[in-house]
């Protein structure tokens, strides 16, 4: 099983440099291993390199090829060890192949080409699919019929991009499941897994539909649906930006994603033309709203759980994407079912949605990525304007996340009848002063130090909070494991004592977030229970409550808004709270000496359920 990005392209002279820029937009979807493959003078020629795409590059610069076409992958593994051999493009004499997706009957298919005396250099789906190709093209088949024919054969999900040795006037393209875009550029085609790949090279881009298969050559494509009948594909103008993805001044991509935040924070909030955006929905006849989404988006959706029943009066269920189809949980006629996600391709999120369609749900989407598969399977998609997030754990995304959900609540809640115009009007004043709240937070570097070197030696942490500060607590650990490989635990305060606490000793830190709302009594009790065990407290919350402790914390982070209107304060505290959280797991992990921005094992959007 294979998740990943793929790029191919066709023009007039070299394409190695397109299928690099493509590539380079593309390793959010994994960076086990980088490969390319170009057709020249009658053969093709791979290159291939485990870890990120500057290896690959490395490898190119050694042993450079040319060509005028071809095709190029990025990999996350997840059947099949990251290794050159596994790594994409995959080929026999005939054909080369890269790949997204499952191909499910894979070990059926694999048994048969053994049989016919096909031997395999991997242990991927994918390989199958060259020698399918090259069997088909053996017994009769043009190499265009027999890719098609091809992928008759095959169960599962993928998109793909094949090239043929010899051929070097077309290559194909289809895809089943996983998502493939084309670029039309000038006297230049390209495929990639999405338009932001493709921005560089142009911003003309048509979309495949499920089952289509398209004949890709430099002066355009021809595509057909699974029936077989030609079809064309409307060509849409991107608004992907080609803006090259530089780090400026800072070290790590996330370094510098975590300072953008007052600045899109203060976009969301204050800027006139985006306060409008989309927030024109019937939310008066909803009678519940599900709220589905994975790992980071999940969270910022559980704290618009609070947010909205609170201000909105309107119930809502929050579901990991993964879960939510197979709980045949009855949905209401006149529900709503909101889906959040970043990068808007992730695979279980889409799922999920196509699962709430049936059920006659209306779609809204709240992504990173306006043009992403889930925004155009929406009814109604909201941006959350965060700019392109190349960090893998989302800092500045989940807070415009947040920003964008906080803007939906109160829409609704007037919508609804339960928020007065004149308290709508105070908690927009109280979000209009968050980015200044928050610019104030990034500069609590001594402190941060001072609690990283608490969490830096130990093998296990806790993050506790209650209200919208447990599902911050989450998060927090969420990012702690992400990007320091340290096991973090996210808790209701309240729960601790229900298991938990078991594991208190002195060498466990407590993350304990502790803003002063009307739950801070009861958060300050619980972490005086573990105090009393032993546990370590690093505790975040306002200078106040720090300097009347009656008990030493083994660290302290001080962070303070002063709100005019006391009751926005589960609405304001975890954009504040949010911070201290980003910048802990951010020091943690490089006194660690990790990658930060591109932890092991992970990707930034999950492609295959
Ligand atoms: C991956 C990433 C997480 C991210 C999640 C959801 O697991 O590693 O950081 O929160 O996907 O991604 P999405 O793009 O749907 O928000």
């Amino acid at each position: 099983m294979i998740m990943c990005g793929i790029v191919g392209a066709i023009n007039g002279s070299r394409v190695v440099n397109e299928l690099l820029d493509g590539l380079k937009r593309l390793e959010y979807r994994g960076y086990d291993s980088a490969g390319l493959a170009v057709s020249h003078n009658n053969s093709i020629l791979i290159r291939k390199a485990e870890g990120a795409l500057s290896n690959l590059e490395t490898k190119l610069d050694l042993s450079p090829v040319e060509g005028r076409i071809g095709i190029a992958h990025t990999r996350w593994a997840t059947h099949g060890e990251p290794s050159i051999a596994n790594a994409h493009p995959h080929r026999n004499d005939r054909v080369s192949v890269v790949h997204n997706g499952i191909i499910e009957n894979y070990e059926e298919l694999r048994a048969c080409l053994e049989a016919e005396g096909f031997t395999f250099q991997s242990q991927t789906d994918t390989e199958v699919v060259p020698h399918l190709i090259a069997s088909l093209m053996a017994s009769g088949f043009s190499p265009e019929a027999a890719a098609l024919e091809a992928t008759k054969r095959l169960q599962g999900a993928y998109a793909l991009g094949i090239l043929f040795e010899g051929e070097e006037e077309f290559f194909c393209a289809t895809r089943k499941g996983s998502p493939l875009a084309i670029g039309h550029g000038e006297e230049a085609m390209f495929i990639a897994s999405d338009a932001i790949a493709l921005a560089p090279m142009t911003q003309r881009v048509s979309y495949l539909e499920n089952g289509d298969f398209a004949i890709v050559s430099q002066n355009g494509v021809c595509v057909r649906d699974e029936n077989g009948t030609a079809v064309e594909r409307p060509v849409e103008q991107s608004r992907a930006s080609a803006e090259s993805h530089e780090k400026g001044s800072y070290s790590h991509f996330m370094i510098k994603e975590i300072h953008e935040q007052p600045d899109i924070l203060n976009h969301v909030f204050n800027v006139p033309v985006q306060k409008k955006q989309n927030c024109n929905m019937a939310y008066e006849d909803f009678e519940s709203l599900s709220i589905v989404a994975c790992g980071t988006s999940c969270y910022a959706g559980q704290i618009a759980r609070y947010w909205f029943e609170r201000y909105a009066g309107l119930r809502v269920d929050v579901d990991i994407a993964s879960e939510y189809r197979y709980r045949h949980s009855p949905l209401p006629q006149k529900g709503a079912a909101l889906f959040i996600s970043q990068s808007g391709e992730t695979a279980d999120t889409l799922a999920a949605l196509e699962h709430a369609r049936l059920q006659g749900q209306t779609i809204i989407s709240l992504v990173n990525v306006p043009e992403s598969s889930i925004a155009r399977a929406s009814d109604h998609v909201i941006q959350t304007l965060a700019g392109p997030e190349i960090g893998v754990a989302s800092t500045k995304a989940f807070t415009a996340q947040l920003a964008a959900l906080a803007r939906l609540v109160i829409a609704a809640g007037i919508a609804r009848g339960t928020l007065s115009i004149r308290d709508a009007r105070a908690l927009k004043v109280e979000l209009s002063r968050v980015p200044e709240i928050v610019s104030a937070a990034l500069s609590l570097n001594g402190q941060i130090r001072a609690a990283a070197s608490v969490l830096q030696n130990s093998q296990s942490a806790l993050f506790i909070g209650r209200g919208v500060n447990w599902p911050l607590a989450c998060e927090g650990a969420l990012k702690l494991k992400e990007i320091s490989y340290i096991h973090a635990e996210g808790l209701g305060a309240g729960e601790l004592k229900h298991g938990p606490i078991a594991l208190v000793d002195g060498n466990l830190p407590v993350v304990a977030l502790a803003p002063p709302d009307e739950l801070q009594e009861k958060t300050l009790s619980n972490i005086k229970e573990v105090q009393a065990r032993g546990g370590q407290i690093i505790l975040i919350s306002d200078e106040r409550t720090l300097s009347g402790l009656d008990f030493e914390p083994a660290a302290t982070i001080a962070v303070s808004a002063e709100l005019d209107a006391p009751f926005a304060s589960d609405l304001v505290m975890p954009f504040l709270y949010s911070i201290p959280l980003q910048l802990l797991a951010s020091e943690t992990a490089l006194k660690r000496g990790c990658d930060i921005d591109k932890p092991r094992n992970l990707a930034k959007s999950v492609t295959v359920e």
